[in-house]
């Protein structure tokens, strides 16, 4: 195992640091194909002009990406997205329109139930699938008329991070994909996102940087019971993906929240017992975020805070300030997520856990 692991203590700090690869090697497939509608498989040319809505299963951290791309495909498409725990869809009466695309998510493409909303849709008259996955030939990519292959590599850790954010390319791909075929991306538009794509390893790369800065946070964490994450807009489902990452592998309990949200209930578990990381880039929420972030800190709440350059944040007494890169615009989400899995590793690492095998979990989930 050494030797597959390099210079790395655990797999899943190897599949973090690998993501820049990871990335680069997905956004190759897109760049090449220039979104157009065969980068999502042979009959993708004649099913993707049907589609008027899209409807997305998966778990986990699959389920995480669906919530991110919601936000891309209603406002670069300009069409309905829903977003729906599979284990859930595949038990309820569900409404099906047969013009939306049901798209799956799954790294491993075996997680009998994304399979199983995925059989369960085409029972309820669904005839438009697309999964996107990482394991090429695995199930549920097989029982889908269309396909995107992230290129994020073999993934063993069994918290999942590179499968994530390749996940976030292909889902932003469609997104701009559907654009287009609906007129509402022109070559300028279809320029920026292009621009963007090509930026984005590099902006995950300066935030890997800051592994040093975000390892002297982690003792603050090591010792606690719970902890909040808050993010608004593109960022919230990023703020989930981080409280996931922190109690699989740290067993520490961790919950998200829109920050909006605080004031309608868990402002009341705050105390000075209670770290609240917030991603702060600095976007149209921002004003919003950082008066969250005061609402907690009257509390007495610590604020552990992921900003970047362009937030103007300063540290304070129970204010820890970590700047991420310039914000990258459209895909800020994809560079935010680096620093909450790199703290989920550094504060499993300080107390001492199975980082790569947490207890009671499995890389992929194959039962009921
Ligand atoms: C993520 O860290 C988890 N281990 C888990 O939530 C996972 O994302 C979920 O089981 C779905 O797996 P899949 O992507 O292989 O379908």
């Amino acid at each position: 195992a050494s030797l597959e692991l390099g210079p790395y203590s655990h797999f899943m700090q190897k599949e973090i640091h690998e993501q820049p690869k990871a990335l680069s090697d997905t956004i190759e497939a897109v760049l090449e194909n220039g979104f157009a509608a065969g980068l999502f498989g042979a009959r993708a040319a004649e099913l993707l002009p049907q589609v008027e809505g899209v409807k997305i299963l998966a778990c986990g951290t699959s389920f995480y990406a669906g919530l991110t791309a919601k936000y891309w495909i209603e406002s670069i498409a300009g069409i309905s997205c829903d977003v729906e725990i599979a284990s859930e869809y595949r038990y309820r009466d569900a409404f099906a329109n047969p013009r939306h695309l049901v798209v799956t998510i799954s790294q491993s493409g075996e997680t009998l139930d994304t399979m199983e909303a995925l059989k369960y849709a085409k029972e309820l008259g669904h005839n438009m699938a697309l999964s996107i996955c990482n394991v090429r030939e695995s199930a549920i990519p097989r029982a889908s008329e269309l396909v995107f292959y992230t290129r994020a590599g073999a993934e063993i850790g069994v918290a999942s991070t590179k499968a994530f954010t390749t996940q976030l390319v292909g889902l932003f791909a469609l997104a701009v994909t559907l654009g287009k075929l609906r007129g509402r991306v022109d070559a300028q538009a279809e320029h920026g996102y292009q621009e963007a794509l090509r930026q984005l390893p590099g902006s995950v790369q300066h935030a890997l940087n800051l592994e040093p800065q975000i390892k002297a946070w982690s003792d603050k964490f090591a010792a606690k019971q719970n902890a909040l994450f808050l993010g608004r807009g593109l960022h919230y489902p990023i703020a989930l993906e981080g409280a996931l990452k922190l109690k699989e592998i740290s067993y520490i309990h961790a919950e998200a929240y829109p920050a909006g949200e605080l004031k309608h209930g868990p402002l009341a578990l705050v105390d000075e017992s209670m770290p609240v990381v917030v991603i702060a880039p600095n976007d149209a929420l921002l004003e919003k975020v950082k008066s969250n972030m005061q609402e907690v800190r009257a509390r007495g709440g610590e604020l552990f805070v992921f900003a970047d350059l362009d937030s103007h944040f300063s540290e304070s007494d129970g204010v820890h300030v970590i700047r991420t890169p310039r914000h990258v615009g459209v895909l800020s989400a994809i560079v935010h997520t680096i620093p909450v899995q790199l703290l989920a590793y550094h504060v499993a690492l300080a107390r001492g856990t199975d980082v790569d095998k947490p207890r009671n979990l499995a890389k992929s989930v194959t039962v009921e």
